[in-house]
C-alpha cells in the first residue's frame, strides 16, 4: 500500500551533507550549475534557462506545500559551510493518475545533480543513500527507481554503489538535446535496501 506523505519540512543529514528544503533565495546557486553544459550533458533539455530555474524553484515550493506531499526537491548543502553544491529529488508517483507513466515503473523516482566542482568526492552516493533511507524508512515505500543515460558512467556507478539493480535498457528512448539516447532504468525494493543497509 502506498502511504500518503504529509511532510511539511524535511531535513536529511549524511556524514558530510545536509539535504534541506529549497528556498527562493537558492535561485542564484542553482543557476550556477544548471547553466553549465557539462552538468546538463545528459539532461533532455540541456542547460536550464533563467525561467527554467525559476520554474524549478517554484515547483519545489509548490511540492512542499501540497498535500499529500509527493514531490521533494532538496538543496544539497555542505554540513560544514552550508554552501549549496547541488540538488536532488524524490518524486512519489500519484497512484490515481492515469497520465503518469511513472506509475508503471515504480512508486518513487530519485535523482541528483551536483555542481562540477563537487564531483568525485562521493557526495552523490551520500545523497542517494539519504534519499533511499528517507523513501523506505519515512515514506514507507516498497520500491524506488531511477533512470540515467547509458553513457552517464558516473551516475551508473552511483546507482550500482547504492545497490540498485539494472532492470531495463531502453533503446533510443530519451530525446537528449536533439538526439535519441539509450537509457537504463534501475530499481531497488525495500527488503533489498534493508539488506544493503546492514552491510
Ligand atoms: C552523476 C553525478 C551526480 C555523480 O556525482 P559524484 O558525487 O561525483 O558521485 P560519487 O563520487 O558518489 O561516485 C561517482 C562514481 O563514479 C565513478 N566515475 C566518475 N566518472 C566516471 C566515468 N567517466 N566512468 C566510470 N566511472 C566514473 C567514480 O570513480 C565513483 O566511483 P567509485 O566510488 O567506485 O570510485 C555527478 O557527476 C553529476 O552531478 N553529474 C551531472 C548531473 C547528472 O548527470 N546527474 C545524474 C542524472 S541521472
Amino acid at each position: 500500500m502506498i502511504t500518503e506523505p504529509t511532510f511539511d519540512s524535511v531535513r536529511l543529514t549524511t556524514p558530510r551533507l545536509v539535504l534541506r528544503e529549497i528556498e527562493e533565495s537558492d535561485t542564484g546557486s542553482l543557476r550556477s550549475y544548471w547553466s553549465d553544459p557539462e552538468v546538463t550533458r545528459y539532461m533532455p533539455n540541456g542547460v536550464v534557462s533563467e525561467k527554467g530555474i525559476r520554474d524549478l524553484v517554484q515547483r519545489a515550493l509548490a511540492g512542499r506545500g501540497s498535500k499529500p506531499r509527493r514531490y521533494f526537491r532538496f538543496a544539497v548543502t555542505l554540513k560544514e559551510s552550508g554552501a549549496l553544491v547541488g540538488d536532488c529529488v524524490c518524486r512519489v508517483t500519484d497512484p490515481e493518475s492515469r497520465e503518469d507513466l511513472a506509475r508503471i515503473i515504480g512508486q518513487a523516482y530519485i535523482g541528483y545533480f551536483l555542481s562540477k566542482a563537487s564531483w568525485g568526492k562521493g557526495y552523490a552516493t551520500e545523497v542517494g543513500r539519504a534519499l533511499l533511507s528517507f523513501g523506505f524508512e519515512q515514506l514507507k515505500l516498497l520500491r524506488i527507481w531511477a533512470w540515467c543515460d547509458t553513457e552517464n558512467s558516473a551516475s551508473v556507478r552511483v546507482l550500482e554503489k547504492l545497490g540498485l539493480r539494472r532492470e531495463a535498457h531502453f533503446r533510443k528512448s530519451v530525446m537528449v538535446q536533439g538526439n535519441w539516447h539509450d537509457c537504463f532504468v534501475y530499481g531497488i525494493l525495500r527488503d533489498e535496501w534493508d539488506v544493503a543497509a546492514e552491510v
